[in-house]
């Protein structure tokens, strides 16, 4: 999740463009850079590191090695650019990797924000016909692809290239051939004009422009947008002219960082689908399996090797790594262990060479996940991280790491980056089933099917889902303790459940195997308790219904996640927040958002401020 601005009219560029990428920096600190054209000449400073790294870079004196003037960038009055901030996901965190990015003969210059799944095909493509490329980005590519399709108009050239790319991006591209002209286009990331007089905007967010414009058209998915200072003209890829109306948005500039959502919480619980789908893209690009060998990924012989998996994290971190053992039990037909990383680091665990220890964190950086990342390893055993984080410790004290894609999260109850965390362990336990041969082709195959069509899934579940948590909500908001119950894969989401709810509402709640209610916890339920059943499709749905049953029996009020079309469980319950079908094992990726919701409809009924509850932090550094 990188922030891309452009500038267009006739003000200096330069300043705009960093004000603007000053508003877009929570969308990734990795690295920035900025292309300006003046005077016949593009001029382009990049650093790794937030935006102060550019600020001296582009205060201090001419950088030989970087090949451009950045005090001539200072100096001219450019009136047309382009800039970006990013969050690496292909290639390392490095100023040859930092965007922007240009085609070998320096015309073209583009930034970029997602992911160019058919990258590896196209680089070669263009490489054969003498393209030179100079990073390990997927993004490079775009450059490169519109400088082989410009023939004097960059509008067409940007339409030729976006109908050879797949994948899901939003970019800008600008060349020197037309000094004041940008060019954009989106196909499933953001990308919103800002319109002024005689000078126009565009960017990742609104807020890049907030202070100069209020005046937005928003661009959809599949179209591509040409920006002149006196006009904006959108068209489809085949050249079909659009309208969009211009809006007016009134959103103070707190608001606006937060996509217009009244919370970080919300905005992120609505990015599930892209961050999903950033998490999941090339890793399924083969019809067939999976792929897990991205750069600093284990090898596969180690992974084809491990005799056992041990999966050590902390909260929600915890909880996708329940799902992990279900799916790579199931799956992979390995022998899975778990366990709360503060309690494994401290209890003399039996693990040593043959042991594959997953650390999963979301920050890289939780105290007890990397001490007892580091045990495992200072016995011998091989360590993969799964983080958000590039760079974090994590990622340092691992012998292998696989990045979730979610892009920064800062309400502090994590919601994308668990949905993120799931689909790694899925896409982990299918690669070792691939390699181990457990599971048959045909349903590597289908279950693969079904993973890339989650994002879709997820769309239309937040889009439907919303006011019926609400409605739930406004029965129970007041109630003074929820139990939660699951069984199999819908236990961790009961738990997650629970724990997004007491995170942000701070109302009391027991998440519990359903099995296990008759032991104990049973005792909690009175008229009306509510209840909260994770009762989506599985092979135990019948034990999981006779349990909602002992529950009604004491009074309690059931609300129960099914699988739409349910008719099983809908006879027993009180009120049912339905998720689209899919394989029974992934309905966890999906069951887990209407508990997001749910909890957030409480909190926000209780008057709280979800994004920074009491006494939490983002990142948990201390033990
Ligand atoms: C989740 O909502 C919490 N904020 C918390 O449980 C979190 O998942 C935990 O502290 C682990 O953090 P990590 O993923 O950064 O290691």
């Amino acid at each position: 999740m990188c922030g891309i601005v452009g500038y267009v009219g006739e003000r200096p560029a330069r300043e705009l463009l960093l004000e603007g990428l000053r508003q877009l920096e929570y969308r990734g600190y990795d690295s920035a850079g900025i292309s300006v054209i003046a005077e016949g000449q593009i001029d382009a400073v990049r650093a790794v590191g937030n935006l102060s790294a550019l600020q001296e870079k582009l205060d201090g004196p001419v950088s030989p090695r970087e090949g451009v003037a950045p005090v001539a960038l200072a100096a001219k009055p450019a009136t047309t650019g382009i800039g970006h901030t990013r969050w690496a996901t292909h290639g390392r965190v490095s100023e040859k990797n930092a965007h922007p990015h240009s085609d070998s003969a320096d015309r073209v210059h583009v930034v970029v924000n997602g992911i160019v799944e058919n990258y590896m095909a196209l680089k070669e493509r263009l490489a054969a016909t003498g393209s030179v490329f100079t990073s390990e980005t997927d993004a490079e590519v775009i450059a490169h692809l519109i400088a082989e399709h410009y023939d004097g108009d960059l509008a067409e050239a940007v339409r030729a290239a976006y109908i050879e790319l797949e994948g899901h991006f939003a970019f800008v591209a600008m060349t020197l051939e037309e000094p004041d002209v940008l060019v954009g286009a989106r196909k499933e990331c953001p990308l919103i004009v800002g319109r002024g007089e005689d000078e126009q905007f565009v960017a990742s967010a609104v807020p890049a422009f907030l202070a100069h414009t209020r005046r937005v058209q928003f661009i959809d998915n599949g179209e591509i947008v040409t920006l002149r200072p006196d006009e904006v003209t959108i068209t489809t890829p085949a050249g079909e002219p659009v309208e969009r109306p211009v809006q007016t948005v009134d959103w103070d500039p707190e608001t606006a960082q937060k996509g217009g959502f009244e919370t970080f919480m919300l905005k992120e619980i609505h990015e599930q689908a892209d961050a999903l789908a950033e998490t999941i893209s090339d890793r399924t690009a083969r019809a067939t399996g999976v792929d897990l060998d991205d750069e600093g990924a284990l090898e596969e012989s180690i992974l084809a090797g491990a005799r056992r998996i041990v999966i050590v994290a902390c909260g929600t971190a915890y909880h996708a790594g329940v799902v992990g053992r279900y799916a790579i039990e199931e799956w992979a037909r390995l022998p899975v262990e778990l366990d709360i990383a503060s309690e494994y680091r401290y209890r003399n665990p039996v693990v040593g060479p043959s042991d594959l220890v997953i650390g999963i964190s979301q920050s890289g950086e939780t105290a007890d996940t990397l001490a007892a990342m580091r045990l495992a390893r200072e016995r011998g055993a091989t360590v993969l991280a799964i983080t958000n984080t590039m760079g974090s410790q994590a990622t340092r004290e691992a012998d292998g790491v696989l990045f979730t894609r979610a892009g920064l999260e800062i309400g502090v109850a994590a919601t994308k980056t668990f949905v993120c965390q799931v689909a790694v362990m899925y896409l982990l336990g299918l690669r070792l089933a691939e390699l181990r041969q457990t599971l048959a082709r045909e349903r590597i195959a289908e279950l693969v099917a079904e993973i890339k069509h989650l994002p879709n899934a997820i769309a239309e579940l937040i889009r439907a889902c919303g006011s019926r948590a609400e409605a739930i909500a406004d029965t129970c908001w007041d109630s003074d303790f929820f139990l939660y119950i699951g069984r199999h894969i819908g236990l961790p989401v009961a738990l997650e459940g629970a724990l997004k709810l007491k995170e942000i509402s701070y109302i009391s709640a027991d998440a519990y195997a359903a099995g296990e209610m008759k032991h104990g916890p049973i005792a909690l339920l009175d008229e009306g308790t509510p209840v909260v059943c994770v009762a989506t499709q599985s092979p135990v749905l019948d034990k999981l219904v006779s349990n909602i049953q002992e529950a009604r029996a004491r009074g309690a009020r059931v609300i129960a996640v099914v699988t739409a079309g349910d008719t099983v469980v809908e006879p027993h319950v009180d009120a049912m927040l339905p998720v689209p079908a899919s394989d029974w094992m992934l309905q966890p990726i999906l069951a887990v958002i209407p508990l997001q919701l749910l909890a957030y409809a409480v909190a926000r009924r209780r008057g709280l401020n979800v994004d920074q509850p009491r006494n939490l932090a983002k990142t948990v550094t201390v033990e």
